[in-house]
């Protein structure tokens, strides 16, 4: 489902009425961040002030992308609405299931028979309600949707953390949960805190090794990986014009890894550049029109302190090659100081691998930039000490490449072309070389590089840097090579060194590929069948949750008190369960078994009131449900902070959870118990936490009368026949207690399409 050019027409012509409009409403100039999220309120044309970093505010973004592990369990989500089709555009994208191994060609044959059903499921839903379909195969969704989906002074949500990626094309892109999405899919407004600002002034200009990576990797070194949490980043100054479109797609994509809500830039003749050679100059021409709209007014940058809540200023004519790592994005060190570093810290310093690709840098700058070191390889007769992986974004990107002749470049070198998917940039690799978890290096072009995020091994040292560097530092098979400065032997014994990279910012003859591997969806889609096997281990179609009586918040027993941090990944853990995203009884095997419990400090070990033995976490909760006891789950602080999957709070809904009361949540997994009709609740007096005893029930006696800013009273039953009365703050209001008493939001937008 492509943007049809009139649609856009529509928001280039609401954005340049409601930009006036804001600018008077808040009183001084506006930056294009401000432009773009006042263009795009739920309600229409601005009304009010919205105070940055407090004001929670309904949007209508205008579009939606989703990648196919998240998609599963968004999709099967979506099919309860009630809707013929999706209310806003979207794409499915498959590119996280994707094995690399052996090379494009095998690993894709491998992928369609591991996943088919998932990936004939994506299909079949994408079909059935309107939505376009890529292929496996077809490319990383943030390249796919920068190629073909992004625009400038646009708003989109992804269900993937890196949809950020899309401010390289003047977008607010912003990566969000699947219940989030499947509300926008459904026809609702989006919800998002009135993000703080934080302005970026770049100036100079790069050149010689220094790349867009570059400002990103030294950003990351600023603000630390939670830095711009919360905050727009929005790029500005003589510098940002200077860089290439996929460029700044690089340094936006990357703001994820300082926790930005998203980063952006302001649309310049760069844009035009990519927009036109992608094929899409009604676009650029519909932007032209409305080009003072698409970037901040003029008196913002003239003076940013009035205007941002941070600034931060690089001068691009300074700024060296880093590489930040290992197992941390923002550990920034500029190449030449990582040698001294590397054997302070004892990281090994033979490089085992570089791998270039991921969305992050994927780009035809990017392969041509790192094609000409690996040229000079070959011409100079150095013989690579590291493995060469390359993963293209696209399919497009892919063939361009190829009959370009830059794969082949690579090839000459002995790289593996990986599928144009996620494959190592999400632990998606069977990396033959090691033989167990031992210590080692690699180098990589992507965005993220934790712990075990690439190979699974927790010793592998992964350094993150622009596609160039991890060319000739993978030439050299060296973390301490500085090619600006050092020599590298050849086989003729000879010193050479490696001259400056040099790209291409878009192909000369343009883009081309022959098949992208999109599926349009039929207009019709009402006789489409959704394939779902009822033996699947990996899919299971939902049946609506059934409301929680009150009633049934009598008695209601104790599961396990958590102790500490409680995190999404605690509830609902990722590794291997990923496989079972799409089928909720499955991975609901996983509940809370990361979670410690209070009373003995143990994961996944919690007492049964009913047996009076100990079990694990999801077995013991089936106990309860079998006998239809509810059961509580108390926190401590900050409950569900990480990702916001939605898994979280429909793995516990689906076992028979009702409730869960804390010191604090946070405030994504607090909305997405709401949406899944359970209680999420806050203590009033935190101490109370402490009076909470294993063998406790709960009684929840004025549940009758739940009702927005009216805290409810809970007696709390101890063993020994002893009570405490605890008071339960609660942030329902009346559409979300409408949520709690129809057993799900979904249920209530299914009632209103019936
Ligand atoms: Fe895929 Fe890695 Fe990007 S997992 S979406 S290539 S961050």
């Amino acid at each position: 489902m492509a943007f049809d050019i009139d649609m856009i027409r529509e928001v280039y012509a609401n954005m340049a009425k409601r930009v006036d409009m804001a600018r008077d409403i808040v009183g001084k100039p506006l930056t294009l961040s401000e432009k773009i999220l006042y263009s795009h309120l739920w309600e229409g044309n601005p009304t009010k002030k919205f105070e940055r970093g407090k004001d929670y505010v309904d949007f209508a973004p205008d579009r939606i992308a989703c990648q196919d592990a998240t998609a599963q369990m968004a999709l099967l989500q979506f099919m309860q609405a009630g809707k013929q089709k999706v209310a806003v555009p979207t794409t499915v994208h498959c590119d996280h299931l994707i094995q690399a191994k052996s090379g494009a060609a095998a690993d894709l044959i491998s992928a369609n028979s591991t996943s088919a059903e998932v990936f004939d499921f994506l299909e079949s839903v994408s079909n059935k309600y309107g939505i376009g379909f890529w292929r496996p195969g077809a490319g990383i969704i943030h390249q796919v949707v920068l190629e073909n989906y992004a625009f400038p002074g646009g708003m989109m949500i992804g269900t993937d953390s890196h949809t950020v990626n899309a401010g390289g094309l003047g977008m607010v892109a912003i990566g969000v949960g699947g219940a989030d999405a499947v509300d926008v899919m459904a026809g609702m407004a989006w919800e998002l805190k009135f993000p703080k600002l934080i302005g970026v002034k770049l100036t100079g200009n790069i050149s010689g090794w220094t790349s867009a990576k570059d400002v990103i990797l030294k950003v990351a070194g600023i603000l630390t990986v939670k830095g711009g949490t919360g905050a727009i980043v929005e790029y500005f100054g003589e510098g940002a014009k200077n860089l290439s479109c996929t460029g700044k797609g690089t340094i936006c994509n990357m703001g994820a890894e300082v926790g930005a809500t998203t980063s952006t830039f302001g649309y310049d003749d760069s844009m035009e550049r990519y927009l036109r050679a992608t094929d899409r100059s009604d676009i650029a021409d519909a932007a032209n029109e409305v080009r003072k709209h698409l970037t901040a007014d003029p008196e913002v940058y003239a003076n940013p302190e009035a205007y941002f809540d941070e600034i931060i200023e690089i001068n691009l004519d300074e700024l060296r090659p880093h590489l930040n790592g290992p197992f941390t994005p923002d550990l920034a060190t500029p190449v030449g100081q990582l040698g001294a570093k590397a054997r302070e810290n004892g990281w090994p310093i033979q490089v085992d691998w570089g791998l270039i690709g991921s969305c992050t840098n994927s780009s035809y700058e990017d392969l041509t930039r790192a094609a000409s070191i690996a040229q000079q390889a070959v011409d100079k007769k150095i013989k690579p000490k590291s493995d060469f992986g390359i993963n293209p974004g696209s399919e497009q990107i892919r063939f361009t490449a190829e009959r370009d002749g830059l794969l082949q470049i690579f090839e000459n070198l002995g790289a593996t072309i990986f599928t144009n998917a996620c494959g190592p940039c999400i632990g998606q690799w069977d990396r033959s070389d090691l033989k167990g978890d031992e210590k080692n290096t690699i180098v990589h072009s992507f965005n993220r590089n934790f712990s075990k995020r690439a190979d699974g091994n927790p010793n592998t040292h992964a350094f993150v840097g622009s596609p160039e560097m991890v060319a000739a530092i993978a030439i050299s098979g060296r973390l301490d090579f500085d090619p600006m400065n050092d020599t590298l032997l050849n086989e003729d014994g000879q010193e050479v060194k490696l001259e400056e990279p040099k790209g291409i910012e878009l192909p000369p003859q343009g883009f081309d590929v022959e098949d992208a591997g999109y599926l349009a969806p039929t207009e019709d889609g009402s006789s489409v069948e959704v394939k779902v096997s009822p033996t699947s281990e990996r899919l299971q179609l939902l049946s609506p949750f059934v409301p929680i009586k009150p009633e049934e918040l009598q008695g209601v027993k104790l599961l396990i008190k958590a102790f500490g941090k409680c995190t999404t990944d605690h509830i609902s853990m990722a590794g291997p369960w990923l496989r079972f995203r799409g089928h909720l009884d499955n991975i609901a095997n996983n509940t809370l078994i990361g979670a410690v419990n209070a009373f003995n400090k143990k994961t996944n070990f919690v007492k049964n009131q009913l047996t009076g033995e100990y079990g694990g976490v999801p077995d013991t909760q089936r106990a309860y449900k079998a006998k239809g006891i509810k059961t509580i789950v108390v926190g401590d602080h900050n409950y569900g902070e990480g990702s916001s999957r939605e898994h979280a709070a429909m793995q516990p809904r689906h076992l028979g959870v009702a409730v869960v009361l804390v010191k604090s949540f946070a405030r994504i997994h607090e909305t997405n118990l709401k949406k899944q009709g359970m209680l999420g609740l806050t203590f009033k007096n935190e101490n109370d936490y402490d009076l909470i005893q294993e063998d406790d029930t709960f009684n929840f006696v004025d549940i009758a009368d739940f009702a927005p800013n009216k805290p409810l009273t809970i007696e709390v039953v101890h063993a020994d026949g002893s009570k405490d009365t605890i008071i339960a703050l609660h942030t329902y209001n009346d559409a979300q207690i409408g949520w709690f008493n129809e057993g799900s939001a979904l249920n209530v937008i299914q009632r209103e399409n019936a």
